[in-house]
């Protein structure tokens, strides 16, 4: 998930006051070295020069992501809450994402090799310095309330580890240092094609309390009528039914294999394609004209949010460590209250919707999150993919895309109406 970030962060200042450390301090420092751990643990493997190397037009050298992730830690949990100047003079330039397009990251003097290293773990120091010092337990300020900040750069760090991912599998060789074969042996699940939801008026989005974007805000109701929707994510087997018989281009990754069959190469490995596996790395207009050939169409995202109510993370194939889908039908245990499993995880699931704003929409705490992707150009998916982390995933998160992106974890499940 690529976001945009803020210019600067000049005109906002706040309040600190001196404070001996609570419990929520405690806890956000070892969250925010739980998430350290783990953008180092996917890199550890690689090369110097595969961390420089540039794959994709489209996705970053990890090295950039890498200094963009402590960058940004370096603007909002030192420089704005912290009131202390920039570690690196005018280095953050070369971090901003709406400034520099992704083709042109590497040929910029960005921190590579011991200096990155040095320079990430020197903002991590004053970030907990800076955390030592506040009190956020008796704070009205926005930004620090519940620790907002610290959840917003958590969840950067977070969703840069999926776009990290992204790349990975097109690195030759990958091979992570940890790896949880747990959600990819998981049994299916048998069930009908396709489940009910009843409609009706239905709240959408976050409520008040607790961490979530602005785009997620306010929570509002929206009238729906009754419609049916895929029990489990579309799978392999019939994406691949769907490109034999109308000659569609496959998904990203797939070959021939000469006999008739796929192949799928992703992290320097070829494997035969996996009918039972929900299809990933499509693009909108494939997931829509699959809707189509099948006689169905994709959700709304509305529909969507309204299906996957009850849906457990706990039990969702998230959190990266399986680098793969499990079987379409697996973790029926953590299905929605309709009845539809793996709403949460496994796939991110393209919706028929244009990312626009809800009702009443402010953005917070700065318009380069949200506010400047409104419009009918990005679609939305829902749900979260096995290469997202589970504290940023819920069923009111919302990720948009272009609807020509498919290096994304991207799959889909149908709709219909009620007939
Ligand atoms: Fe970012």
């Amino acid at each position: 998930m690529s976001r945009g970030e803020p210019r600067s962060a000049d005109g906002y200042r706040c309040q600190i006051a001196l404070t001996a450390e609570s419990p929520l301090q405690d806890r956000i420092a070892d969250r925010l070295a739980e998430a350290r751990e783990r953008t180092l643990e996917l890199v550890e493997s690689l090369s110097e020069e595969q961390l420089n190397r540039v794959y994709s037009p489209i996705l970053s050298p990890l090295a950039w992501d890498l200094g963009h992730i402590a960058n940004f830690e370096e603007l909002w949990l030192v420089q704005t809450i912290g009131d202390r100047e920039p570690m690196r003079g005018e280095l953050g330039q070369l971090y901003d994402a709406i400034e520099n397009p992704r083709k042109i990251r590497n040929e910029l003097p960005i921190l590579r090799g011991d200096d990155l290293r040095s320079y990430m773990s020197e903002v991590r120091q004053r970030t907990l310095d800076v955390l030592d010092d506040l009190n956020l337990d008796e704070t009205d300020d926005p930004i620090l309330r519940d620790g907002f900040v610290y959840e917003l750069i958590l969840a950067h760090e977070y969703q840069h580890n999926e776009t990290m991912l992204q790349l990975l599998q097109m690195v030759e060789s990958y091979e992570p240092v940890r790896r949880d074969d747990g959600p990819a042996s998981e049994p299916g699940s048998d069930g009908p094609d396709m489940v009910r939801v009843d409609g009706g008026s239905v709240q959408i989005g976050a409520g008040p309390n607790g961490y979530a974007y602005d785009n997620e805000r306010p929570r509002h109701a929206v009238e729906l009528a009754p419609f049916w929707i895929d029990r489990t994510p579309v799978t392999n087997g019939a994406f691949a039914q769907f490109v034999d018989e109308t000659g569609a281009e496959p998904p990203e990754y797939w070959e021939r294999d000469g006999e008739g069959g796929w192949t799928r190469t992703t992290m320097g490995r070829t494997e035969a394609v996996d009918p039972a596996l929900p299809v990933i790395h499509v693009d909108w207009h494939q997931a829509d004209a699959f809707a189509t050939w099948a006689g169905k169409r994709l959700p709304t995202e509305f529909e969507w949010e309204a299906a996957a109510l009850g849906a457990d993370p706990e039990r969702a194939n998230l959190d990266q460590l399986a680098f793969g889908c499990a079987p379409a039908g697996a973790l029926a245990d953590g299905a929605a209250d309709c009845g539809a499993v793996q709403m949460l995880g496994d796939v991110w699931e393209w919706t028929a919707s244009d990312f626009e704003r809800y009702p009443g929409f402010e953005a917070f705490p700065y318009p380069e999150y949200s506010e400047v992707f409104f419009g009918p150009e990005h679609k939305v998916l829902r749900g979260g993919a096995w290469a997202s982390r589970r504290d940023v995933i819920r069923t009111s998160f919302r990720n948009w895309d272009l609807p020509q992106r498919s290096q994304i974890f991207s799959g889909l499940r149908c709709a219909r109406e009620d007939r």
